[in-house]
Order: C-alpha cells, then sequence, then structure tokens
C-alpha cells in the first residue's frame, strides 16, 4: 500500500498507509506556520523525539483524544502517564521498539530535553521502519560522525533533517550530514518557522542527494523497497 509522508512544519511529519498513521513531533498550537489545528489530527501512532514545547506540545491532546501510541524516551512516557496517558512505549538511545507499521529505534542527538522546567531524559533521533520504507527523522541536532554509521546500519530511503542553524545544523552542516547519511533524498526541517531559525533553505545542497523541500500541508509518496 502507498505510504504517504506529510510535513505539517517545523520538525513535524506524518507517516500514513491508511491503515496505520504515525505522528512525529506534534506541534500545530502557537505554530505560526501550521495549516491546521491539533484537534483536527487524527492517528494510531505517535513518536517524539524530544521534550522541548516545538515538538511535543500537542502530544498529550493528540495522544489521548486519538489513544494513540506513544514512542518516545522513558521521561516523557513517564510524564504522559502522570496526565493520564496510559499508551506509551518508552525508550532510549540505541533501542528498537516493534510496532503494527514496522518498528521505530532511537538514535543519539546532541541537544537538550525538557518541558516546562522538567528534565525530558535524553533527546532522541528516530528511526521509523514504515512497510518498506525507512525514514530517519533525526529530532533536534548538531552534526556528529557517527551520523555515517546510522546511514550505513539503517539505509534511509529519507532523511528529515533540521537546517535552521542556532539550535541545531546550520544548512551547510546539514549538507554535510546528508552526505554522510547517504539516504538519497533529505528534506530540510526545523527552519523559517521563527525569525531566529530562518536560513536560506537554498544553502542545504548536499552532493549527490535529492533535496525535497516539504512546505507545510505537502506531502509525498514514498516508495517501499
Ligand atoms: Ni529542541
Ligand atoms: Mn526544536
Amino acid at each position: 500500500m502507498a505510504i504517504t509522508l506529510t510535513f505539517y512544519g517545523q520538525s513535524c511529519f506524518q507517516i500514513d498507509d491508511g491503515t496505520n498513521c504515525l505522528l512525529i513531533d506534534p506541534f500545530f498550537t502557537d505554530n505560526p506556520v501550521a495549516i491546521c489545528a491539533a484537534s483536527d489530527i487524527t492517528c494510531t501512532h505517535i513518536a517524539i523525539t524530544h521534550g522541548h514545547f516545538d515538538h511535543f506540545a500537542d502530544c498529550e491532546q493528540i495522544a489521548k483524544k486519538n489513544d494513540a501510541t506513544v514512542f518516545a524516551a522513558f521521561e516523557i512516557c513517564n510524564y504522559l502517564q502522570e496526565q493520564g496517558h496510559e499508551n506509551n512505549e518508552p525508550g532510549n538511545p540505541g533501542g528498537r521498539i516493534e510496532a503494527p507499521f514496522g518498528a521505530i529505534s532511537f538514535t543519539p542527538a546532541i541537544h537538550s530535553s525538557s518541558y516546562k522546567g522538567i528534565y525530558m531524559g535524553m533527546p532522541c533521533g528516530l528511526i521509523v521502519e514504515f512497510g518498506g520504507a525507512v525514514i530517519y527523522h533525526a529530532g533536534d541536532t548538531a552534526m556528529f560522525s557517527d551520523m555515517e554509521m546510522l546511514g550505513q546500519i539503517y539505509q534511509p530511503d529519507i532523511a528529515l533533517l533540521p537546517i535552521g542553524d542556532r539550535f541545531t545544523m546550520s544548512p551547510e552542516m546539514a549538507g554535510v550530514a546528508a552526505e554522510m547519511i547517504g539516504a538519497p533524498t533529505a528534506v530540510p526541517m526545523h527552519y523559517n518557522t521563527w525569525p531566529p531559525i530562518e536560513v536560506d533553505v537554498a544553502r542545504f545542497a548536499p552532493k549527490d542527494i535529492d533535496v525535497l523541500v516539504m512546505l507545510p500541508g505537502d506531502s509525498v509518496e514514498l516508495s517501499e523497497e
């Protein structure tokens, strides 16, 4: 079945095959580039890279409304449990959890993770195996050389990389990251949502990698290998 990848702005993506629908880093409320409200979203699963509001703020509402299974760091799942959401799959970098659509693995990310002043565990990237497709969502992170090894091990078809600088990578550093990972397609994210992370997306130009610039609301069909 066709797998559709939809971008909702900042680092929020949805992967949907008509049966399972995975939402990553939901951020609609207070997102200046959002095209819909959190209440408009339906999904079966949610994956969270880290606890910062621009990745996590709408998770509780959407998870509860949809009774969605949440994949996230141990501390984030504890927080959701305390808020009354029981359906959680906690993990930590290095771990892989099987899911009805495939699996989610947590990778390292060089960043921080807190929500409303609460420590939210290790920040993560995500390797999403969905049907036959492999998607690497890097979360918020600096570039690190192990990205090359992640590319070799997981062989992602597509890499979703933050390019907005200041909190993550510059477009040039993200270009180096994309080349190390080696996924044939790279999608820039985490830029131009607010002035502090405004960059010219044309600066993201990894060699021999197709750059797919998605605007909020854009969808693309992923081919299954
Ligand atoms: Ni962050
Ligand atoms: Mn962020």
